[in-house]
């Protein structure tokens, strides 16, 4: 049977650091559902359908990665898709502690379905999209840390910051 991963986030942007946790996901599970969630704690830039378009675009073609959205519980998600796991990546020690109340949280609610966690690859320790969001809304440059179509979309999100000059 195939086996499922579902990789709950904002991605308000999508970073280089997100896709490379999928490509790795996808060593492990047969597939890997994207699925965009709301985040209470945080004020999105990109609205829920610019996101996915931006995500499906990244992974044009592959069709071990699918990308939704859902508003609700992740482990709701997770039980209507059948899936295996919820994956998701840790960086610094930083990550820790939000990292493990909300896999508890999850666990609580719904047993059946494990988080599996992936250490982000050392290139992308340090990359966040709320940071990439803070420079690019600088004008600083964010090439790298972003695919050039998503890094595209801030430029125009912040066009007033970047035609300053
Ligand atoms: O990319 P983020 O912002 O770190 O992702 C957090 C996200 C969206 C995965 C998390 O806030 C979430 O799962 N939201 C949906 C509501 C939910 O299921 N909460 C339960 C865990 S406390």
């Amino acid at each position: 049977m195939e086996t499922i991963a579902v990789y709950p986030g904002s991605f308000d942007p999508l970073t280089n650091g997100h896709i490379d946790l999928v490509e790795r996901g996808l060593k492990i599970f047969d597939k890997v559902v994207i699925v965009t969630l709301n985040n209470r704690a945080k004020k999105p830039l990109f609205a829920v359908e610019e996101r996915l378009t931006m995500i499906r675009d990244c992974f044009k073609g592959m069709d071990s990665v699918e990308v939704d959205a859902f508003d609700g519980l992740v482990v709701d998600y997770a039980r209507k898709r059948n899936a295996n796991a919820i994956l998701r990546g840790m960086r610094a020690v930083s990550d820790f502690e939000n990292e493990f109340q909300m896999a508890m949280f999850n666990r609580r609610l719904n047993r059946d379905v494990q988080t599996v966690f992936l250490m982000t690859g050392m290139r992308w320790i340090f990359t966040s999209s709320s940071g990439i969001k803070e420079v690019a809304s600088f004008g600083g440059d964010v090439s790298g840390m972003v695919p050039p179509s998503i890094e595209k979309k801030l430029k125009e999100k912040f066009h007033k910051a970047y035609s300053k000059g």
